[in-house]
């Protein structure tokens, strides 16, 4: 793996805020200024703001609170590994399923290749968002893991709402929106063979304060994102109590960790169980006008929620028409 810790060292220096020159910084590392200006601009590639002003150096342009592993352990109920730089939380835990415990997570502060459903692009800039993984062990096996989703995604909104933090919801089967925007989005993966034990990898990011435009010198990793999306912190300010707008990112990583380990258990004893109420109070679409798009077919009609199996409901010219799968997209269908 390769060492970053040169750059992770700058970072530390740089969150804790003001300018800090090329030179005390290549100083306390042994290094010349050329380099540190070469490692910054890896750092630039990271997705970090960084601006630089002549004669008194290096600055972040917006704050940064790092992740700390010994808090985070301290917090969780877990066995769990802080990898700063990472491919994929998810294909880390993946990789590693034989030698891992049940339960066991993983938490990074960037992702070269974060990805979403059907190996899509999940943007994830260095140190201002969440991105996370537990792996689970499902003896029941891949049939039970259907509904995984579904009922993770209700237990993260609880437990944000569990914060103070209102208002966001669930997209059909693993987006957290806030306001029509996408806030979070969830991705269970799994390795495994039919009819044996499955091997779930459960992963979550989570956009807590992502920088729309860049006063430094790298370009905005944002403009890789295909559709309209939101940060925690754009919803606490929209809250009405205030004392929420700073949110501690290690709290609120061992928190999610938690709940996730919390549903896991859970849901292997109960699976969904009760789960219709709970999904449907959070559904952002429901009663609304929506289209399923599957491949090159597009239904449309009212979203109904889901039913007990968590398929989606969709009120169509024929009826209540339910529908569940893997490459099932839901998209709204209002005019805007
Ligand atoms: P569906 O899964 O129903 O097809 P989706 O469009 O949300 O919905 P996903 O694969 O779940 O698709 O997620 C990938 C989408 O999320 C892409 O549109 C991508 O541009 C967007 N995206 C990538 N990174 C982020 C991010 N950090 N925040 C919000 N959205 C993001
Ligand atoms: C989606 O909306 O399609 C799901 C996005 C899931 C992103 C998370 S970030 C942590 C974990 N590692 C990944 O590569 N993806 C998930």
């Amino acid at each position: 793996m390769k060492d970053h810790s040169v750059k992770l060292t700058i970072l530390k220096t740089l969150s804790q805020g003001g300018f800090h020159s090329g030179q005390e910084l290549g100083e306390s590392l042994g290094i010349s200024r050329a380099a540190i200006s070469k490692h910054i601009k890896g750092i630039q590639s990271w997705g970090v703001d960084i601006f630089s002003v002549q004669g008194k150096g290096y600055q972040l342009s917006q704050p940064m609170q790092l992740l700390d592993e010994a808090m985070l352990k301290s917090k969780v109920k877990t066995s769990l590994e802080l990898v700063p730089i990472i491919d994929s939380t998810n294909q880390y835990l993946l990789d590693r399923v034989e030698q891992l415990e049940s339960g066991s997570a993983c938490i990074a502060e960037y992702q070269a290749k974060g990805r979403g459903r059907r190996g899509r692009e999940w943007v994830s800039p260095f140190g201002s968002n969440l991105y996370l993984s537990i792996y689970w062990r499902l003896d029941a096996g891949m049939a039970a893991a259907m509904g995984l989703s579904l009922v993770v995604g209700v237990a993260i909104v609880e437990a944000l709402e569990k914060l103070g933090i209102d208002g966001v919801k669930l997209k059909w089967p693993n987006d957290l929106y806030f306001e029509d925007k996408k806030l979070a989005g969830i991705l269970v993966e799994m390795s495994g063979q039919a009819g044996a034990a499955a091997n779930l990898v459960i992963g979550m990011g989570i956009n807590l304060n992502m920088a729309t435009d860049n006063q430094g010198t790298s370009q905005s990793v944002t403009e890789n994102i295909t559709q309209p999306w939101v940060s925690l912190s754009q919803v606490c300010d929209s809250l009405p109590n205030q004392h929420l707008a700073k949110i501690d990112r290690n709290e609120l990583a061992a928190t999610l960790i938690n709940t996730l380990h919390h549903t896991l258990e859970d849901y292997e004893m109960r699976g969904m169980n009760g789960f219709v109420e709970r999904w449907n109070r959070l559904d952002n679409f429901i009663g609304r006008k929506v289209k399923l798009i599957m491949g090159s077919r597009e239904i449309e009609g009212i979203s109904q929620g889901i039913d007990a199996q968590g398929a989606v409901l969709l009120e169509t010219e024929q009826g209540i028409e339910s529908f569940i799968g893997g490459e099932i997209s839901l998209r709204s269908n209002e005019v805007q």
